[in-house]
């Protein structure tokens, strides 16, 4: 078994921290030329890290529906074609149920604009965009594949203060499925990624409060490193997993299994 992306094009959201860091440089690695999203906050260290790993950084704030659509255009225009999406940009956003309704409303809309919203105005664009080539190829070949990052919540729930949390990744995982089930003909496949707590600045706080309680959470004994998630992602991207489309695969340490 061979995994070679070498020709193949990818665009990678929330590439510039996290798992989508580390998944875009293992895509890179693995020969396909990146493109990296980041939010617009640090655009030269996008630019940076783009060019360290021979590709391009392309910024669009998500709390914005529409800049996904955006975002969509540039990487085509940038790259020619797209053939791997790597739906990964998110946020976790508390808001205790207490809360007054205009503070838990602004943080229920964040979350479900660049977790859920964005994710899916994305998805839609390079479905269409590959259901086209797809029809223009003529042949039966997958000619897109893309791969969602949920998350355990969207499986297990969450905390009071993270509802739109787990409500968006219940979106995520159902969204994967029926893109998976409605464009398989069309040269789609669609595949998540649900992973447990893994070390980046999402994490940040949850591990502050209480490293060991999460890392006992798990049956290895820790949490994952982003470096250890991207493998499953790259793996579902690369082909190799065709058969899979439509499930969402658990990196959780088995902290929760179902
Ligand atoms: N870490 C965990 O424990 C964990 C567990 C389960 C699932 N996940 C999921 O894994 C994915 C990656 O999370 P992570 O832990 O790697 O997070 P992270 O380190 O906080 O990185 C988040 C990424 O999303 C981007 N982003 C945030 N707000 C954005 C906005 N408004 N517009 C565009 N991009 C935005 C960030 O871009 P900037 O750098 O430009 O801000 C960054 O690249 C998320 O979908 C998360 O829900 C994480």
């Amino acid at each position: 078994m061979t995994l070679d992306l070498t020709g193949k094009t990818a665009l990678v959201t929330g590439a510039s921290r996290g798992i989508g860091r580390a998944v875009a440089e293992q895509l890179a690695a693995s020969g396909a030329r990146v493109a990296l999203h980041h939010s617009g906050r640090s655009p030269e260290a996008a630019r940076e890290q783009a060019d360290a790993l021979g590709g391009i950084a392309i910024a669009a704030d998500l709390r914005d529906p529409r800049a996904a659509q955006g975002l969509w255009r540039e990487a085509m225009e940038a790259m020619g074609r797209v053939d791997i999406v790597i739906a990964n940009a998110g946020v976790f956003v508390e808001a205790s149920p207490e809360a007054d309704l205009d503070e838990w409303l602004e943080a229920w809309d964040t979350v479900l604009a660049v977790n859920l919203t964005s994710l899916a105005v994305l998805a839609k664009e390079a479905v269409a965009h590959w259901a086209e080539r797809h029809a223009a190829s003529g042949a039966e070949e997958i000619v897109g594949r893309l791969v969602t990052v949920s998350s355990r919540a969207a499986f297990r729930g969450d905390d009071p203060a993270f509802l739109s949390y787990a409500a968006s990744k219940g979106g995520v995982v159902s969204l994967t499925k029926s893109i998976a089930r409605g464009w398989g003909r069309r040269g789609v496949v669609a595949i998540g990624v649900a992973p447990g707590f893994v070390r980046t600045d999402m994490a940040a706080g949850s591990i502050e409060q209480d490293a060991a309680a999460l890392d006992a959470q798990t049956s290895i004994g820790r949490i994952a490193e982003p470096e250890e998630v991207a493998p499953t992602v790259v793996f579902l991207a690369s082909g190799l997993a065709d058969h899979a489309t439509g499930t969402t695969v658990d990196v959780n340490g088995a902290s929760f299994v179902r």
